[in-house]
C-alpha cells in the first residue's frame, strides 16, 4: 500500500516545460522595470597595458545617453585584497578583477567603459564614440611562449595540486613497457544559449535587487553585498530560470557590479545584456592544456606508474585546468605523479566549463591508455577492466558505489565491441573507414550543504523553496518529484519556487551537486512536514488515528492510514481543516557528514537539529561516479572528415532522480565531447591579443547533422553513502572521456594517432 519512492527516477517531463515552450518562463534580461536604463560597454582593444585618456565628449552627446562610467568617474567599490575574505561571505568572483577602479588593461575585451541610455542602440551607438589611448605593452598570448616563466602552483581552492612531484620516473624508466606521448587540447568557450545578463535595481540606498543570469544566487548576493558593503539580508538576486551555465555562470564577473554601479550612478534601474562576443572575453573559458602523459606497465599490461603533467594558464584568479584530476583516481597504478605548470596570459581569465579537469585530461589520459593496449597488443577494454580498481588508490579510501565493470559491459555489448578488430584501416563501408574506440568517463561527486522549505496550504497544494536553480537540466522537476514522495502528495499538486536569494540557501548549481545535496533537503522537510501532520492526527480525538503510535501508520495520496485497516485514514486537508490550519510548513537543512557547503551568507533553516546523517562522510569513502564511453566513428580520408556514426554512453552515477531528464544531461554532455573533440577551438590574433572566433558563425559547435543518435544507459544503483537520496549528480560525467573515445576510433579506422584536439580534417590529411 506504501507508495513513497512512488515518481522518483520516473522519466516526467518537465514540470516548467510549458511555461518554456509558450515564452512564459522569464530570463534575466527579461526582467524589464520602469524607467530602466540600458549599458552597454567599452573594452579594451589591446591585451596588456594602461588607459592615459578617455574622450568620451562625442558620446555623452550621442542621443539618449544618461551617463559613461569610466575609471576616472566611477564610484570606488570596496577593494579586493584578498579573494579568501569575499569567499567567506558566500562570494566568488570569475576573475579578481573590480571594475573601473584602475587604468590598467590586462587583457583584450576588458570592460574599460560603461555608456548608459534611455535605450540599447543608443547606448551601443554611444559605446562606439569612446576614444580610448593607451600605453601599450606587450600581450602574452602564447602559452608555449610563456610557460618559462610560468609559475608552479601549491593548490587550487584549497586542494593540493603537485602530487608525488619526481616520484614516477624511476618506475617508468626501469618499466618494460611504456608510453610517453604529449596531448593537447584547446581553449573552448561555454556558449549557451542565454548570455549572462544583469538587471539592477536599487529599492533603497542600501538595498539592491538584482537579476542575474546565475548557477547561484547566493554567490551573486555575496558578491554584491561585499563591493557595495551591505548586509547580505538586503540584496535579493532572482534568477527563476537560467538558459545554460557549463560554468561560466558559476562564478560573478564583473556585470553584476557594473549593472549595479550604474543603477547607483543614475538613481534608475539598469539592464546590461551581454553580447555573443563579449561571451567568449569577458566570462571565463576552458584554457588550453599541454598535457605529458607516461604510462608505465609491466608485460602483462598492470600499470606500475602513470605520470601526468599539465602545462596551462590563467590571468587573474586562481583558477586553471585542472586536467591532472583523473588521473589521481582512475586504475590501480600504485603510483601517480601529477603535477601542473601555469603560465599568465593576457587572455580573459579561464573559469570552470563542464567537468573541468576530466574533459581534457581524460582526452590525454585515455588516448595514452589507447595507445598502450595497441602497444600491448591487448584490446583496450581488457587492458581497462586489467587495471579496474574499487578503490581510490591515491586516497586510500574505496569507492561509494562503483559499477564500472558493468558499465564496460553494458557498453561493449551495445556497441557491438567484439566485433571491432585490434589492427586499424581492418573495416570499410563504401568510401569510409570505419573505426571503434572506447574510454573510461569519471567525475567526483560533490555534495554541500542545502536547506528546503516545503509548505502545504489547505487545499493540498504543496510548495517547495530552495535558493537553487534550475540550468535547464530539470532541477525543478526532481525537487517536485522528491517531494511528492516524500509527502505522498501526487507530483502534479507541486509547486517549486527556487532561483530567489531570499529562499532557504543551496549551494552554487556547480560540480553536479544540485542534487546531491538539495534533494536530501527536500526529503527531509517533507518527512518533517508529515510528521507533524501525524502528530496533530494521532492527538486529535476526531481522527481514525486518534491515539495510534507513529509506526502504525503509513501515508499515501495525500493521507494517512492505519497499516493493519486501511479503512483507518485521515486526509491532510482534513486534518489541517480540523486543526484551523490555513497553512503548515517545514524547512530542513541537510548537511553531509563532512560538513562543508555553508557559504558566509547561507544561515542553516532547520526549525528541528540536522538529522544525524551518516551519509557523505569523505573519511570513510571516496564519492566518485564513474562511466564508459564508446564511439564508432566513419572517416573520410579524401576530405579529412570524421564522422561520429554512434555512440554509446553507460553511466554509473547513483540513483536515477528521472530518467528523462538524467538522459538529457548525459546526451548534452556527449555533444559537448563531440563538439570539444571535433571541432571547438578559440583561436587567437598573436599580434592584437582578440578572439577570432567571436560568435558561433566561426566558433563550430555540433549540429544536429553531426550528432548520431545517442544510446544511454544508467546503472541506477542508488549510493546510499551519499545521502538517503542516493543521487551523485550526472551534469558533468556525460562529457568525459568522449574525445579519447573519438579519437581512437579515429585511430582504430585509420591508423593515425591525433593528440591535439579538435580533430579537424587538417590534421587528417
Ligand atoms: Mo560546472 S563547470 O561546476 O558548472
Amino acid at each position: 500500500m506504501q507508495k513513497t519512492n512512488d515518481v522518483t527516477g520516473k522519466p516526467i517531463s518537465r514540470i516548467d516545460g510549458r511555461l518554456k515552450v509558450t515564452g512564459q518562463a522569464k530570463y534575466a534580461a527579461e526582467f524589464n522595470q520602469n524607467q530602466m536604463a540600458y549599458a552597454f560597454p567599452v573594452r579594451s582593444t589591446i591585451g596588456k597595458g594602461a588607459i592615459t585618456a578617455i574622450d568620451a565628449g562625442a558620446a555623452e552627446k550621442s542621443g539618449g545617453v544618461i551617463k559613461i562610467l569610466t575609471h576616472e568617474n566611477s564610484m570606488r567599490l570596496k577593494p579586493l585584497n584578498n579573494p579568501m575574505e569575499l569567499f567567506m561571505v558566500g562570494g566568488l568572483l570569475g576573475e579578481n578583477l573590480v571594475p573601473l577602479q584602475d587604468n590598467k588593461v590586462h587583457y583584450f575585451g576588458q570592460y574599460i567603459a560603461l555608456v548608459v541610455a534611455e535605450t540599447y542602440e543608443q547606448a551601443r551607438a554611444a559605446a562606439g564614440l569612446v576614444k580610448v589611448s593607451y600605453k601599450q605593452e606587450t600581450a602574452a598570448i602564447e602559452l608555449e611562449k610563456e610557460l618559462p616563466t610560468g609559475f608552479k602552483p601549491q593548490q587550487m581552492f584549497g586542494e593540493k595540486v603537485q602530487i608525488n612531484e619526481g616520484k614516477a620516473a624511476s618506475l617508468i624508466n626501469a618499466a618494460p613497457v611504456k608510453i610517453e606521448q604529449t596531448y593537447t587540447t584547446s581553449n573552448e568557450n561555454h556558449h549557451p544559449m542565454e548570455p549572462h545578463a544583469t538587471v539592477a535595481v536599487w529599492e533603497a540606498d542600501d538595498k539592491l535587487l538584482l537579476y542575474d543570469a546565475t548557477q547561484g544566487v547566493k554567490g551573486v548576493q555575496g558578491v554584491a553585498a561585499f563591493f557595495f558593503s551591505l548586509k547580505p539580508d538586503n540584496v535579493k538576486v532572482m534568477s527563476p530560470f537560467v538558459g545554460g551555465g557549463f560554468g561560466c555562470k558559476g562564478g560573478q564577473w564583473a556585470n553584476i557590479l557594473l549593472t549595479a554601479m550604474a543603477a547607483k550612478e543614475i538613481k534608475r534601474p539598469v539592464k546590461f545584456a551581454l553580447t555573443r562576443q563579449m561571451m567568449v572575453t569577458n566570462v571565463g573559458r576552458r584554457g588550453q592544456t599541454i598535457q605529458k602523459i607516461a604510462l608505465a606497465a609491466d608485460k602483462s599490461g598492470k600499470l606500475t606508474a602513470m605520470r601526468h603533467h599539465s602545462d596551462t594558464y590563467t590571468n587573474l584568479s586562481d583558477f586553471f585546468e585542472p586536467s591532472g584530476k583523473q588521473t589521481n583516481v582512475l586504475y590501480s597504478s600504485p603510483m601517480r605523479e601529477v603535477t601542473y605548470k601555469v603560465a599568465r596570459l593576457n587572455i580573459g581569465t579561464p573559469t570552470f566549463m563542464r567537468a573541468p579537469g576530466e574533459t581534457p585530461g581524460t582526452f590525454a589520459l585515455e588516448s595514452a591508455m589507447d595507445e598502450l593496449a595497441f602497444e600491448l597488443k591487448i584490446d583496450p577494454l581488457q587492458l581497462r577492466i586489467l587495471n579496474h580498481t574499487s578503490m581510490n588508490v591515491s586516497e586510500k579510501l574505496p569507492f561509494s558505489e562503483e559499477n564500472l565493470l558493468e558499465c564496460y559491459r553494458i557498453g561493449a555489448e551495445k556497441i557491438g565491441w567484439a566485433n571491432r578488430k585490434m589492427e586499424p584501416r581492418m573495416n570499410r563501408r563504401g568510401k569510409y573507414l570505419v573505426g571503434m574506440g572506447m574510454a573510461t568517463a569519471t567525475y567526483p561527486a560533490g555534495r554541500s550543504s542545502a536547506s528546503a522549505k516545503i509548505q502545504m496550504l489547505a487545499d493540498g497544494s504543496v510548495k517547495v523553496f530552495s535558493a537553487t536553480q534550475d540550468l535547464g537540466t530539470g532541477t525543478y522537476t526532481i525537487m517536485a518529484q522528491t517531494a511528492a514522495d516524500a509527502l505522498g502528495v501526487p507530483v502534479e499538486r507541486i509547486s517549486v519556487e527556487i532561483g530567489d536569494s531570499s529562499l532557504p540557501a543551496a549551494p552554487v548549481s556547480g560540480g553536479s551537486q544540485t542534487a546531491a545535496s538539495v534533494n536530501p533537503a527536500i526529503l527531509a522537510a517533507g518527512e518533517m512536514l508529515r510528521k507533524d501532520m501525524m502528530q496533530m492526527a494521532i492527538a486529535d480525538g476526531k481522527s481514525k488515528l486518534s491515539g495510534r503510535r507513529p509506526e502504525e501508520i503509513e501515508f499515501v495520496n495525500a493521507k494517512f492510514f492505519v497499516k493493519d485497516d486501511a479503512s483507518k485514514t485521515d486526509s491532510y486537508t482534513d486534518i489541517m481543516k480540523r486543526n484551523n490550519k490555513v497553512m503548515m510548513e517545514a524547512c530542513a537543512t541537510a548537511m553531509p557528514a563532512s560538513g562543508g557547503g555553508l557559504g558566509g551568507n547561507q544561515a542553516p533553516c532547520s526549525t528541528a537539529p540536522f538529522a544525524k546523517e551518516e551519509n557523505s562522510d569523505n573519511k570513510k569513502y571516496s564519492f566518485h561516479s564513474f562511466g564508459a564511453q564508446f564511439a564508432e566513428v566513419l572517416v573520410d580520408e579524401d576530405l579529412g572528415t570524421i564522422r561520429v556514426s554512434r555512440f554509446t554512453s553507460v553511466q554509473d552515477i547513483g540513483r536515477i532522480m528521472n530518467e528523462k531528464t538524467a538522459r538529457s544531461q548525459v546526451i548534452g554532455g556527449v555533444i559537448y565531447g563531440l563538439g570539444q573533440a571535433l571541432m571547438e577551438e578559440t583561436a587567437y590574433d598573436k599580434r592584437r591579443a582578440n578572439p577570432v572566433t567571436r560568435h558561433l558563425g566561426d566558433y563550430h559547435v555540433p549540429v544536429n547533422l553531426d550528432v548520431p543518435l545517442i544510446d544511454v544507459h544508467f546503472i541506477g544503483k542508488p549510493d546510499r553513502h551519499i545521502s538517503p537520496i542516493g543521487a551523485r549528480g550526472v551534469g558533468e560525467i556525460g562529457i568525459t572521456g568522449v574525445a579519447a573515445a573519438v579519437a581512437n576510433a579515429v585511430f582504430n579506422a585509420t591508423g593515425k594517432r591525433i593528440r591535439n584536439l579538435p580533430l579537424t580534417p587538417d590534421k587528417l590529411l
